[in-house]
């Protein structure tokens, strides 16, 4: 793991293979294991990010966030507290033959968020999803489908009600 130069919390898991950027700020009580982040973003407490998973520079991922497998946050990027991403379509806990699943078993679904989006809290993203640049998820939102580039998107499932609302006229 490369050493963090910027702001450190306590009881923390970062596992060896985690490849860490510059001048982070990680807050207590995270989970990284086998993800990469870049520089200067902001990871709040009780967030997991899961092998794979890819956080660009200068993004912040706010408190109780989980990050899958699949996922890739590109520069600048900010998610609300306790959002969930989802890399399973129809997950299953074992094989049809009662054995647990394993790595082979199931398809991972990626998702990308492109540069300078926004998520809102609560808001759930399923898998194979690309959230454009500059797009706007409210908050609480279930995004089933892709979200084009500066648009705001609520709801269950979420729709787009329109630029968003720091588009420039
Ligand atoms: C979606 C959002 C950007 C809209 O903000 P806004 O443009 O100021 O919208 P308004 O508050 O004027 O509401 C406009 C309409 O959208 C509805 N609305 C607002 N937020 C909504 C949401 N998250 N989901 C569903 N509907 C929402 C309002 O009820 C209102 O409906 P109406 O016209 O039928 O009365 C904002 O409400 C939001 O969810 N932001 C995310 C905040 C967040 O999660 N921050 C994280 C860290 S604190």
């Amino acid at each position: 793991m490369t050493p963090v130069h910027g702001f450190q919390g306590q009881y923390q898991i970062i596992a060896p293979d985690v490849i860490l950027g510059s001048n982070l700020r990680l807050s207590s009580f995270i989970n990284l294991y086998g993800c990469t982040i870049g520089d200067s973003t902001t990871i709040g407490a009780f967030v997991e990010v899961q092998r794979g998973a890819i956080i660009g520079n200068a993004c912040k991922v706010s408190s109780h966030t989980f990050i899958c497998e699949g996922v890739t946050l590109e520069d600048e990027v900010f998610v609300g507290h306790g959002v969930m991403f989802i890399n399973d379509r129809y997950p299953r806990a074992t094989t049809g033959e009662g054995t647990p699943q394993q790595a082979s078993d199931w398809t991972v679904s990626k998702t990308t968020v492109m540069r300078g989006a926004t998520i809102g809290s609560g808001a759930v993203i399923m898998g194979g999803i690309t959230i454009g640049s500059r797009a706007m998820i409210g908050a609480g939102a279930v995004v089933t489908k892709d979200v084009p580039a500066g648009f705001l998107v609520v709801g269950v499932p979420a729709r787009v009600v329109g630029p968003t609302p720091d588009a420039q006229p």
